[in-house]
């Protein structure tokens, strides 16, 4: 049976929060909270033609199905496998599962799953927290690709070093960072500690910081960018207007990162040990 724009359309509609912006055969694309299709090619991608990849913590998957686009051989999109299993701070955890579920939105994976069909993608989707990334199940990978999630761990260098494990070839780490700390410590690897229960946000990291940590997991740093910044989709809530603080994020976000948006940096690495 052919399937139309209309179809979807309305199993797109369907999904009740998108997180990526992803186009979609028909002129269609997901309202996602961000967008990272301007930013995709400033990431330093390794050739991925032929390649067995995996994306860590996929979400709806776009950082996925690009490896795919690019031409990997075999792609896993690996995420965990409900809003219970992200590192929650205490006082959220103390709040119980359902009220996590609230604080994160809803089913994890249908977006992925409705993408996945709308692109016809052969990437298979598995449930392993990036702590428990293991080759004795998994295999090894020639690219592994991480975005935007260091900052939710409460212990990143550990999942960098699950990430270590797994990686045969290259490892593309893209993450938030802080823009005011790119600024100020160009060299420094400064963090600020956030501890945050709503966001379940821990860690920001300068971008000598970000640099550090994938070394400090084993790796050796082959090239890195300068800071970007991934901008908010259609779906983002409104951010808190201009407020002083907001209005100075901005100001930092323009001089560190060229644009609004999440400020991000990314690095290419190879394992060295
Ligand atoms: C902020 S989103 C980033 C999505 C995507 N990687 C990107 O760069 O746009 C973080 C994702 O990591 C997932 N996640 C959270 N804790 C994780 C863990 N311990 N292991 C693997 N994925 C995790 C979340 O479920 C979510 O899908």
């Amino acid at each position: 049976m052919q399937v139309t724009a209309g179809d979807i359309q309305g199993s797109v509609d369907a999904v009740a929060l998108w997180y990526h912006t992803i186009e979609l055969p028909g002129g269609i694309a997901t309202p996602g909270w961000f967008d990272l299709r301007p930013v995709v090619e400033r990431m330093p991608w390794p050739d991925v033609r032929g390649k067995r990849c995996l994306d860590v913590g996929t979400y709806d998957g776009f950082l996925a199905f690009e490896l795919e686009r690019r031409g990997a051989s075999e792609v896993l999109a690996a995420d965990i496998a409900d809003h219970a299993s992200w590192d929650w701070p205490a006082r959220a955890r103390a709040l119980g599962p359902d009220r996590l579920a609230t604080m994160a939105g809803p089913e994890k994976g249908e977006g992925f799953r409705v993408a996945k069909a709308a692109l016809g993608s052969a990437v298979e989707r598995v449930e392993v927290s990036a702590y428990d990334l293991d080759p004795g199940q998994l295999g090894t990978f020639d690219v592994v690709v991480c975005g935007s999630l260091m900052l939710h761990l409460r212990d990143p260098v550990r999942a960098l070093e699950a990430i270590r494990g797994v990686c045969r070839g290259h490892f593309l780490s893209a993450e938030t960072i802080v823009a005011d700390l790119a600024l100020r410590f160009r060299r420094r690897a400064v963090v600020d500690f956030l501890g945050d229960d709503q966001l379940c946000q821990w860690w920001l990291p300068s971008p000598a910081a970000h640099r550090r940590m994938v070394h400090a997991a084993g790796f050796r740093i082959e090239r890195h960018t300068r800071p970007y910044a991934i901008p908010f989709g259609p779906a983002h809530p409104p951010r808190a207007g201009h407020s002083a603080s907001e209005l100075r994020r901005r100001a930092a976000m323009r001089l560190a990162a060229g644009g609004d948006g999440v400020p991000h940096a990314a690095v290419l690495a190879v394992p060295e040990i």
